[in-house]
């Protein structure tokens, strides 16, 4: 007999089946709870609440496991190619030879961005920030390809809005970074592969010739694939939940694209680096740092440490610290930043507070040091976020997509004033 589960309120009993997952995940579905009861749940940022069943990414935020449609975290990141597991996460398969040399084909055709949107970047000031540019870029493809706006549109049509997103995110995202500086453009450059093309057209000068690093072009591949998906977090649950009105793939990936921004989320890896600076400019006094997180009337909290999912480790942080000593040593390159990192995580590790609430580092603790070895700047690092966590989004608004889900409509519990008169002016 199939599990179920009870609930109680007001001394009647409801009951309702349990679904339990690939992985013997358990959930209580309560589809049917406001209909029978009248009751509704409340759980403030769905800390308990499964917004959807996926076969995408298998996460066990216990055991630190991460696994894309199957495959470990760890396996990919040490053989695939990011295309290779874009393909997989959207598309449900490692592809074969044909299939990956086809998508690269495609994706190649794609990466030129249409001469006007240069106009949009020249209106934005030097000091905007490449999260604000890029969320706009994306969206504004939209207005370019507005048969993409069409939400019955045939599969072929769909791969293509996916495959361009795909090509030209980088395009822009380079874009925004030239732009703040107010350089050249660099066009994108069809013989070279997708990390090294986007490393062109970020570092390349008319001046000078330049000239990918394989050990940069290599560590890119890996931190995006690290990056690539990681189920309902908040930037996923909001491309779902934008998709979910039928809004474009374009708008949905950019509302992803603002919700990944925030520190508490994707913009951790930007905050990390400025607060080990200050720790660093402060005299680097580590004990006084941890009692700053430690206490309930500062604000402070050490940025890339905690999780919601994992309360034991991230295992792309302990993939990732690895990599961050390989890139700073194949580089020769040192950073007091990578030894303060490295001296916190140990005081805080040590430290009863994080232990007992399970703060372990999480992705954005070391990729930011990395990602100051590739030369990337601080204000970057989220779009490096995004470049990696595309094609998840991708796979998480294409699978709400065919799965059918009804719009994303939360309900609440009303707490404010209940009927009253209005008063007109001259009596308030
Ligand atoms: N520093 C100090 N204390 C912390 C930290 C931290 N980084 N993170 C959590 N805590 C404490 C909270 O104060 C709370 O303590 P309490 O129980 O005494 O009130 C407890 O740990 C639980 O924290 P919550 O905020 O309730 O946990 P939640 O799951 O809601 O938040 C989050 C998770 C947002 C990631 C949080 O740990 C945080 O703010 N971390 C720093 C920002 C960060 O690194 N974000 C990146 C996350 S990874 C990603 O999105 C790619």
């Amino acid at each position: 007999m199939s599990e179920t589960a009870k609930i109680e309120i007001g001394g009647k009993s409801y009951e309702f089946p349990v679904v339990t997952g690939a992985e013997n995940e358990k959930a209580i579905d309560i589809k049917k709870l406001r209909g029978t009861s009248g009751c509704i749940t409340i759980d403030p940022g769905f800390k308990n609440t499964g917004s959807t069943t996926s076969a995408i990414t298998y996460l066990d935020g216990e055991n630190g496991i991460l696994r894309y449609r199957g495959y470990p975290i760890e396996q990919l990141a040490e053989k695939a190619t990011f295309l290779e597991v874009a393909f997989l996460l959207i598309y449900g398969e490692l592809p074969n030879k044909k299939e990956l040399a086809d998508f690269k084909a495609s994706i190649t055709n794609h990466t030129l961005v249409h001469e006007d949107m240069k106009q949009f970047f020249e209106a934005y000031p030097a000091k905007a920030h490449p999260m604000g540019v890029t969320a706009s870029m994306v969206c504004s493809l939209s207005t370019f390809y507005p048969e993409s706006q069409d939400p019955n549109r045939p599969k072929e049509a769909i791969d293509l809005t996916i495959h361009r997103l795909i090509a030209k995110l980088p395009t822009l995202a380079a874009m925004s970074y030239k732009n703040a500086m107010r350089h050249p453009f660099v066009y994108p450059k069809n013989n070279l592969g997708y990390c090294e093309n986007f490393l062109n057209m970020m570092f390349s000068m008319p001046t000078e010739d330049y000239e990918p690093d394989p050990v940069v072009a290599e560590a890119l591949n890996k931190l995006l694939i690290l990056h690539a998906d990681h189920e309902q977090n908040c930037s996923a649950s909001t491309v779902r939940i934008v998709g979910s009105s039928q809004a474009n793939l374009y708008a949905s990936i950019s509302a992803g694209v603002s919700a990944l921004w925030g520190p508490l989320h994707g913009g951790a890896n930007q905050a990390v680096i400025e607060m080990l600076d200050k720790i660093k400019e402060d005299g680097g006094d580590l004990e006084k740092w941890v009692a700053k997180a430690k206490d309930k009337d500062d604000p402070f909290r050490l940025m890339g440490f905690g999780h919601r999912v994992y309360k034991n480790f991230d295992p792309r942080a302990k993939i990732i610290k690895k990599a961050c000593d390989d890139v700073l040593e194949k580089l020769g390159v040192e950073d007091p930043s990578l030894d303060i990192a490295k001296r916190l995580e140990k005081i805080a590790l040590e430290d009863p507070y994080f232990v007992e609430r399970g703060l372990y580092p999480n992705v954005d603790f070391y990729s930011g040091i990395i990602y100051k070895a590739l030369n990337i700047p601080t204000e970057m690092f989220t779009v490096m976020f995004a470049l990696g966590r595309l094609p998840g989004w991708i796979a998480q608004w294409k699978e709400m997509v065919e799965n059918k889900e009804p719009i994303g409509r939360p309900r609440q519990i009303y707490t404010g004033e209940t009927e009253r008169d209005y008063v007109p002016i001259e009596k308030r």
